[in-house]
């Protein structure tokens, strides 16, 4: 990484990557997403210190609830917020990533938040703006989801507690999934008790991952877990499509039902990030069931954001200062 996460007064500036982020600093950060988390049915928490300030929205990449939880996270903090069209962006007229960064920022923008296919554009970004300026990664390729795998973790604590003493069942299409690869990173550094990888053999990850356990059948992956996530296949990152499994087929294999829930611990929790393919990795009625926290993670979601956005605030109005 060429670009510090934290600023020279330990401030969070950047979020591209859980990797580098300390437990401490993670705490802090899900602190401050309890503290914006209220019932639903009740008024959402509102706060006006990103009033005056600039949040850029730009998806390269399609998104349904990253993208309208940053937007509403930043509007419940006051923000002005711009949500780029990518499609309808000079990007289509050949204009390049930089210089749409450049143009924004010189309408003064503080904060980006980026999803990007590219493996490295959040960092790229973050390495060319101005010193006050911050860069928040909303999914990075098959690299990193750093806000999904904040959510997950709050999600599974706010059930379970510490999850040193839980056995965590990720299952589906790992190899592609910056999702998975989020989460890993936020439990192995909250020293989870067990962490296991699970899916066919040719969607596990080509090398071991420390601090996980792949398994290429679903029963044993699942068998005795406390927490098990679904993921989906994720056909936008085949490099042929002739590769990717047959729906039946791989709800037969590992597709998560009610019936196949029962070899886990009885109060086991169901998570999906979302987007559903109901009926391939997921049955609808596991879905919608008792034991699904899936609508509850998207809350929380909420609550990080707004979070991470409060903190990177911090370093926005430190780094203006400095610059008077
Ligand atoms: N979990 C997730 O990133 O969902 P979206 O693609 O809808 O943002």
């Amino acid at each position: 990484m060429t670009v510090e996460q934290l600023n020279d007064h330990g401030q969070l500036r950047h979020l591209i990557s859980l990797a580098d982020l300390s437990r401490t600093e993670i705490e802090k950060i899900l602190d401050r997403a309890n503290h914006y988390l209220t019932p639903i049915g009740q008024p959402p928490p509102r706060d006006t210190i990103l009033q005056g300030h600039t949040v850029a929205n730009l998806f390269f990449e399609a998104s349904t609830r990253t993208r309208a939880s940053f937007e509403l996270a930043a509007k419940r903090l006051s923000a002005d917020v711009l949500n780029l069209d990518v499609n309808m962006s000079s990007r289509a007229k050949g204009e390049s990533l930089l210089d749409t960064i450049y143009t924004l920022q010189a309408m003064q923008v503080d904060i980006f938040v980026v999803r990007d296919a590219g493996t490295g554009v959040p960092m790229r970004i973050a390495d060319h703006v101005f010193p006050h300026v911050s860069v928040l990664n909303a999914g990075e390729s098959d690299t990193s989801h750093p806000t999904q795998g904040l959510l997950d973790l709050m999600t599974i604590q706010k059930h379970k507690g510490d999850v040193g003493n839980l056995c965590v069942a990720i299952v589906g299409d790992i190899r592609h999934s910056r999702v998975a690869r989020s989460a890993t990173e936020a439990l192995t550094k909250f020293g989870v008790g067990e962490l296991r990888l699970v899916g066919p053999q040719e969607l596990l990850p080509k090398e071991p991952i420390e601090g996980t356990q792949s398994y290429a059948e679903l029963d044993r992956g699942i068998e005795g877990a406390d927490v098990v996530m679904a993921l989906r296949i994720q056909k936008e990152r085949f490099a042929q499509l002739g590769d990717i499994p047959d729906p039946q087929e791989y709800f037969r294999r590992f597709g998560l039902a009610e019936e196949r829930m029962q070899i886990a611990k009885p109060d086991a929790i169901v998570m999906h990030p979302g987007p559903m393919n109901r009926g391939v990795e997921i049955d609808g009625a596991l879905a919608d069931g008792p034991r699904s926290v899936i609508q509850e993670q998207v809350t929380n979601g909420l609550a990080v954001r707004m979070a991470v956005l409060s903190l990177v605030y911090e370093h926005v109005l430190t780094t203006r200062g400095e610059q008077c």
